[in-house]
């Protein structure tokens, strides 16, 4: 038999001391923890595979060249899908944080879905309650325009996800997925879900805030460059059929997603496109 070792998923690990760190899977430039004073602040499937082939569920996979589903690869891209570089191992800095930088450049299995020469660089600055990201898209080339999605796909560890609620939607059109992709406007001041729930926002605010995460704490999200919000949870129905996810895993998690994937962000020749985003522990 084929008795190949799986390959492996190593990990880089941001650590500020305090017991806060922060680990990022080079297997999609995955985030799979943040650890604020010890606190897990993200949440990952008990049945996550890290086979280095799979996108990890949980944490915050990162989606690029294409949100949802693709003709021309896999569903969210292939970001999350490959082995991404360190460009500059975890440092401290003078202020105490510490921060890594991580890239991906284009080559034979990303032109395979995509023929487009592009830089991905990923930079990430761990804080005392804060994690920073930074992101960079660069068209490399000469003469093409490209056009892609990117969206961080956050997934928040919580204790119960009904008791949660979003602020910052109100009077947004959103995208509703679970209705044949129905365009609505939202109407409540704060977002609970209580169902099945895949929602793309758009235009939304700088800042949101979700209440009851871990700890009874808020989390407060900041976005720049990221026009949507997407938010998910799959409920009992959506969780069995998800195979790398356990039935009774929903209550514990709610994606809140800062992305800009509405409308593709359209790249000429030479150019950069950067987005960040500020998750704070209050
Ligand atoms: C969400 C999408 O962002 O990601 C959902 O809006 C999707 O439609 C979910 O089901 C999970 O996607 P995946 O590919 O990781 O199972």
């Amino acid at each position: 038999g084929n008795n190949m070792a799986a390959a492996p998923t190593s990990v880089v690990v941001l650590d500020r001391g305090n017991n806060t760190t922060c680990t990022i899977n080079l297997h999609g430039a995955t985030v799979v923890s943040w650890r604020v004073n010890n606190q897990e602040q993200l949440f990952v499937s008990k049945q996550a595979v890290f086979d280095g082939k799979k996108a990890i569920r949980g944490g915050i996979p990162f989606v690029f060249p294409q949100f949802g589903s693709w003709n021309y690869g896999p569903q969210h891209g292939f970001a999350r899908i490959i082995r991404w570089h360190v460009e500059k191992a975890p440092e401290r800095l003078p202020s105490g944080d510490i921060e890594a930088m991580f890239c991906i450049v284009d080559n034979e299995v990303t032109r395979s879905m995509w023929n487009f020469p592009f830089r991905l660089s990923y930079r990430l600055i761990l804080r005392e309650k804060e994690l920073h990201f930074n992101i960079g898209v660069y068209n490399v080339g000469k003469d093409v325009t490209f056009s892609f999605n990117l969206l961080l796909h956050t997934y928040f560890k919580v204790p119960d996800v009904r008791r949660c609620q979003i602020t910052g939607l109100q009077g947004c059109t959103f995208v509703d997925k679970t209705r044949d992709g129905a365009i609505y406007q939202e109407v409540r001041d704060v977002v609970t879900v209580n169902e099945y729930t895949d929602r793309v926002y758009q235009n939304t605010p700088q800042e949101h805030i979700i209440t009851n995460v871990v700890s009874n704490r808020k989390m407060r999200i900041q976005k720049y460059n990221f026009p949507d919000t997407v938010v998910w949870n799959p409920w009992v129905e959506k969780a069995r059929e998800i195979q790398d996810f356990g039935d009774d895993e929903y209550p514990n998690m709610i994606c809140v997603e800062a992305g800009h994937v509405s409308a593709p962000v359209i790249l000429l020749p030479g150019n950069a496109f950067e987005a960040s985003e500020i998750l704070q522990v209050m």
